[in-house]
């Protein structure tokens, strides 16, 4: 497999790459690191408190159970996909960086495994979220697996962790909401950066296996931000215009982001939700 050749074999002119933004990355990454136990567990209620009948909080907590399962079962794939980019990055700066990535991608594990159990224990999984991670675990490069974790996918992780946080002021699941905010941006960060070092060297044909592996990755990922759970279907009929302006606005982005990087990203094909 080429990517576990890659890892063997140490990169022609891999010394030669201008790292210092990747190193950047982990030094900020360091500073920002946190603790599960820095959360005011105990102090302030887990999730939002309501009054009401008990059929109606037994469905407020299905709801939160539900937003908890989906985040925990997300950073849960994401510490495979940060280990896998530990392995096979060969560059120095970022297999440092990566330690990083890793150790957050498993707080952010151990802090929602502890919330779900406070919250009531696991809902129903995502099954879209699986095939993402899978995508990004088989994918063919390390150019590839970058680009769709961080650039793409962690970017786009934040504008719904600031959604969650708004609805949940005074809980310890908004606060770790704000502490997600600014980790998944630095691994945004650090993944743009790293895509960009890796890019200069690539050729022409690196970089259209990007569009490629956007095209196969991206009806998945509509799935997934379209999918709702039981435990949503009330809200989901309210919220499936939110969800597809919310879609088309992610994938937009997501142009952007593969164009600031010198891909060519007009082969990119939306998904038929949004034609
Ligand atoms: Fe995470
Ligand atoms: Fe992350």
């Amino acid at each position: 497999m080429e990517v576990e050749e890659r890892a063997e074999e140490a990169p022609e002119g891999a010394h030669q790459r201008d790292l210092s933004g990747v190193f950047r990355y982990y030094e900020l990454a360091k500073r920002a690191e946190w603790q599960v136990k820095d959360l005011p567990w105990g102090e302030i209620a887990p999730i939002p408190e309501y009054k009401g009948s008990p059929q109606k909080l037994a469905r407020r907590q299905d709801l939160w159970r539900s937003v908890i399962t989906q985040q925990l079962q997300a950073d849960e794939l994401a510490v495979e996909m940060a280990t896998q980019l530990f392995a096979i990055a060969p560059d120095h700066e970022a297999k440092l960086y990566y330690t990083t990535m890793v150790q957050d991608e498993s707080r952010h594990t151990e802090a929602w495994l502890k919330l779900i159990e406070q919250t009531g224990g696991m809902a129903e999984r995502d099954p879209y979220l699986d095939q993402l991670a899978a995508h990004v675990l088989q994918a063919d490069t390390l150019e590839e697996k970058v680009f769709l974790m961080q650039v793409f996918y962690e970017r786009l992780i934040i504008p719904r962790f600031r959604m969650i946080a708004r609805s949940t002021r005074g809980t310890i699941l908004e606060d770790l909401c704000n502490r997600l905010t600014i980790d998944d941006g630095i691994h945004h960060g650090a993944g743009m950066a790293y895509e960009r070092v890796l890019l200069e060297s690539a050729g022409k044909k690196v970089k259209a296996s990007l569009v490629d592996a956007a095209n196969s990755l991206l009806p998945v990922f509509a799935k997934h931000a379209l999918w709702r759970p039981k435990a949503r279907e009330f809200i989901g009929a309210l919220m499936r215009d939110t969800d597809i302006r919310m879609l088309r606005e992610d994938l937009e982005q997501g142009i952007r982001l593969a164009q600031s990087l010198g891909i060519d990203a007009s082969g990119i094909v939306l998904p038929r939700q949004l034609a």
